[in-house]
């Protein structure tokens, strides 16, 4: 006969085993402290990868009088999920951690240029050789993968460095911190972006994305870019669940 003792030894044994043996860290999004915040990932979401992108938003004129229309992007990424603030054993200050999308973006460009351009992308070939990210005063980030719009206009993250893949489409926006790093040009930093999948059967083990705490990026007046396509330096943060 089984004795009542063995019965709750077992029990207890499933209670220790069965948990992990260590909580499972998880980085909270980070708000603006607008009046409204983007919606936050549902609870049943897990964040896959933190990302700092460095490269080019484009926009389109018309004319010298028409506002700059948002016309595409290219930039790559780097993995920081590891220094996230509170991470065990890797995270880095939460201060320091703010920093490092403006701290890159004060370094060049490294995206393939278009020639005659100070920020304008090669537009077959943007993107160099896949290298690490070395800023300074700040650990070493892995390279992760591509921003870039495909054939279609449709904003995609290849992280192919891990395999994940995230095609997408706005579903809200929040403007950034009115502190923000305005970039070189001082035009501004984008909004915040709450992104979903595209529905196009593109994406692969990504269903959101989020853009936080970006540095420049904002179109220039078309009386200053002139008529015709320009790119405007960016870095931001994205978070992908
Ligand atoms: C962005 O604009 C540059 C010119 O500044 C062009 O070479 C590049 O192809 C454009 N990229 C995208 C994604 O629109």
């Amino acid at each position: 006969m089984v004795s009542v003792k063995s019965i709750l030894l077992a029990a207890m044994a499933t209670v220790v085993y069965g948990a992990p043996c260590q909580p499972t860290f998880v980085p909270t999004l980070p708000k603006t402290g607008g009046a409204r915040e983007l919606p936050s990932p549902p609870p049943s979401f897990t964040l896959k990868k933190i990302a700092v992108g460095h490269g080019i938003q484009n926009y389109t004129c018309v004319d010298t009088t028409s506002a700059p229309k948002a016309d595409g992007a290219v930039a790559i990424l780097y993995d920081v999920t590891k220094y996230a603030p509170g991470t065990p054993k890797t995270g880095i200050a939460k201060a320091l951690w703010d920093r490092i999308p403006s701290a890159l973006l004060l370094k060049p460009l490294t995206l393939n240029k278009l020639a005659g351009t100070k920020y304008g992308a090669h537009a077959t070939a943007p993107f160099p050789k896949e290298e690490d990210l070395k800023l300074l005063g700040f650990p070493i980030a892995e390279y992760l993968g591509h921003h870039y719009f495909d054939i279609s206009s449709t904003p995609m993250f290849d992280l192919n460095r891990v395999g994940l893949k995230a095609s997408v489409t706005k579903l809200d926006n929040v403007d950034a911190p009115a502190n923000a790093d305005k970039g070189p040009l001082k035009t501004g930093a984008v909004a915040w972006l709450q992104l979903g999948d595209s529905g196009k059967g593109l994406s692969s083990g990504i269903t959101q994305v989020y853009r936080v705490i970006t540095a420049g990026g904002v179109g220039q007046k078309c009386d200053v870019a002139g008529v015709g396509v320009h790119s405007v330096p960016y870095t931001t943060f994205y978070w992908f669940f």
